[in-house]
């Protein structure tokens, strides 16, 4: 552990069945400190389960997932919940909570005190552009869309995790906030240095944040590269992104 560019995220022959079902397939993947890694394709091609797997929220029923060099079944499950911050689609708020609250929830579970959790939060909050003299007191329904989104990752960030994933972020979101979120975010990451494993189904968002790009087709990874190299794959499926995109610009 330690080196820079060593594997933080590593997949080795992959796979998950439910009942029969095969979702993933044989996953080979090594993501490197400091990468944005994104997990594109369309919608049930197994992007979400990925994530899950990384994050121990599954367990796979084939192969094993390494994270910083230790097989997620070894790990402490809180500890891993520390190590990695984990941004849902729509924010994954809760609703009841203030969004002080709901952004100092990991620094909760982990035991912190009040005084060292209220700094961190106002911290976090400052971090994503939301003043917290006006919105740490606040209910989600009180902001919007992209506030949300703000404070999905805030949260994530608060207990100030090596590994970030983040579940279709800014899927949701006008075109004009969105785009303002990508270029926070691909700033965000980059003074942090945190390694990213990002889902989308969007192509530019890819090629904006993407080290490397990971495409995804019912179950397996069919295209691992750079942005660049994906523009010119001749793989059925990333020509049909890219020429999506060319007639959509
Ligand atoms: N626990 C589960 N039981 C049965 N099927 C599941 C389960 N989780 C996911 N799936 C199925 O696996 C496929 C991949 O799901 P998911 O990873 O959510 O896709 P994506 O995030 O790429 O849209 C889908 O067909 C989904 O219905
Ligand atoms: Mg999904």
């Amino acid at each position: 552990m330690g080196e820079i560019g060593e594997s933080i995220v590593e997949l080795r022959s992959v796979s998950f069945a439910v009942s029969g079902n095969t979702i993933l397939d044989d996953l080979n993947l090594s993501i490197k400190k400091g990468e944005v890694l994104i997990l594109l394709g369309e919608s049930g091609c197994g992007k979400t389960t990925t994530l899950k797997l990384i994050n121990r929220l599954i367990d796979p029923t084939g192969g094993e997932v390494f994270v910083e060099g230790r097989r997620t079944t070894d790990w402490n499950e809180i500890e891993l919940r520390r190590h990695i911050g984990y941004v849902l689609q729509e924010g994954g708020l809760f609703p009841h909570f203030t969004i002080a609250r709901n952004v100092g929830l990991t620094l909760e579970l982990l035991g912190r005190d009040r005084v060292t959790t209220d700094a961190r939060v106002r911290e976090m909050l400052s971090l994503v552009n939301l003043d917290p003299t006006k919105f740490a007191e606040r209910f989600p329904h009180e902001l919007s869309g992209g506030q949300r989104q703000r404070v999905g990752v805030a949260r994530a960030l608060a207990a100030d995790p090596d590994i970030v994933l983040l579940d279709e972020p800014f899927g949701a979101l006008d075109v004009i906030t969105r785009t303002s979120l990508q270029k926070e975010f691909a700033r965000l990451v980059r003074d942090l240095g945190k390694t990213a494993v990002f889902v989308t189904h969007d192509l530019h968002e890819a090629m904006l944040l993407g080290t490397r790009i990971a495409l995804m087709e019912k179950g397996r990874i069919v295209f691992l590269g750079k942005p660049q190299e994906f523009s010119s794959s001749q793989i059925p499926l990333a020509r049909a992104f890219t020429e999506s995109i060319a007639l959509n610009p």
